[in-house]
């Protein structure tokens, strides 16, 4: 099976929907935040043959895998190795004020996951680096060796949500004085030898929730999402869509409180009429998140956790 046909884009029919009424007028942008394989932007292009695509990602491996996918759609599409929140600083080098659309499809990738050598799957044994630009930055190897337990321990219990981070922690410092971590296997090991039994009946694999949380401190993943939601919203023109695809609940809250805090009126209480200014600059396209299809659940397990907001830009900023 090809790798593209592997790699099915989660809720796809549902984005495209959802950006739809935003990318019909000739000259449309369209910015797909996290091309990964390229199966949402290639979509994007097929669908709406008036828009242009801009499509951002920090993995080289990606952008040169999508690159000769999306190769036939000629200077329609614009690939830019970039770390999403670098968004306005792209669209300012490229000469574009304002865009109609943005996806982002969060996380980390079906190839990513596949190849056992960049180490962010737990089921097999492979080097500890999880980094999804492996040309810089620190591997998941270093954190667990270098950092202090104290800022292991807050690691695993922001990003992991893992309540046993105490536990896992003192073991990991125990067992890295005798000899640093290289690989995967011993850190799977190590936790399941640390968690006591009561733990290990809940929530799959023991080492997920490890897992999630260097995967996030390594790529600095929620600190780059927390930037480039508000700055996608920013660079939406007037009747402009965002839509984004997260997949676990720390993502998903950041989401959800700045389309939140969009789609309030910031006036004082008590005002008889609310001044313009004050009005929300964005309308909800989604109650609470959706979901994938059981259907599509079963047909893709990687769709599973994802939950999908969307906002349309209804206003201005009126300063
Ligand atoms: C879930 S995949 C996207 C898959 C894509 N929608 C498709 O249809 O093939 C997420 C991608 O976002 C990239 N990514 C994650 N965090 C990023 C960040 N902060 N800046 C830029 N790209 C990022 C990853 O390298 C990965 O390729």
């Amino acid at each position: 099976m090809s790798s593209n046909a592997r790699h099915v884009p989660v809720m796809l029919q549902r984005c495209l929907d959802m950006l739809a009424p935003a990318l019909t007028e000739p000259g449309a942008v369209v910015v797909d935040c996290t091309l990964g394989a390229g199966g949402h932007s290639e979509a994007l292009l097929e669908r709406f043959p008036e828009a242009r695509l801009v499509a951002l990602d920090r993995d080289p491996t990606a952008l040169a895998l999508a690159g000769e996918r999306l190769a036939r759609f000629g200077d329609r599409a614009t690939l830019v190795r970039a770390v999403y929140h670098e968004l306005p600083e792209v669209l300012e080098r490229l000469g574009i004020p304002r865009v109609q659309g943005v996806l982002f499809d969060l996380g980390v990738s079906s190839m990513q996951l596949d190849e056992a050598d960049r180490g962010f799957a737990y089921a097999q044994d492979a080097p500890l680096d999880m980094r999804m630009d492996q040309t810089t930055g620190i591997s998941a190897a270093e954190v667990l060796n270098t950092y202090p337990p104290g800022e292991l321990v807050r690691i695993l219990r922001a990003y992991g949500e893992e309540k046993q981070a105490k536990r896992i922690v003192s073991a990991v410092v125990r067992e890295r004085e005798k000899e640093p971590f290289t690989n995967s296997a011993r850190l799977v090991e190590l936790i399941r030898d640390a968690l006591p039994q009561a733990a290990k009946r809940t929530g799959g694999n023991p080492a997920k929730r490890t897992f999630q949380a260097l995967r996030i401190e390594v790529n600095g993943e929620l600190v780059s999402v927390e930037r480039a939601i508000p700055a996608a919203v920013a660079a939406l023109a007037v009747g402009g869509r965002i839509a984004v695809l997260s997949y676990q609940s720390l993502e998903d809250r950041i989401v959800k409180a700045v389309f939140a805090a969009g789609a309030t009126s910031t006036a004082p209480a008590g005002l008889p009429v609310v001044p313009e200014r004050y009005q929300p600059r964005l309308k909800l396209l989604t109650r609470g998140a959706e979901l994938p299809t059981e259907e599509e659940v079963a047909e893709n397990r990687r769709a599973a956790p994802a939950r999908l907001r969307g906002a349309e830009r209804i206003r201005e900023d009126i300063l």
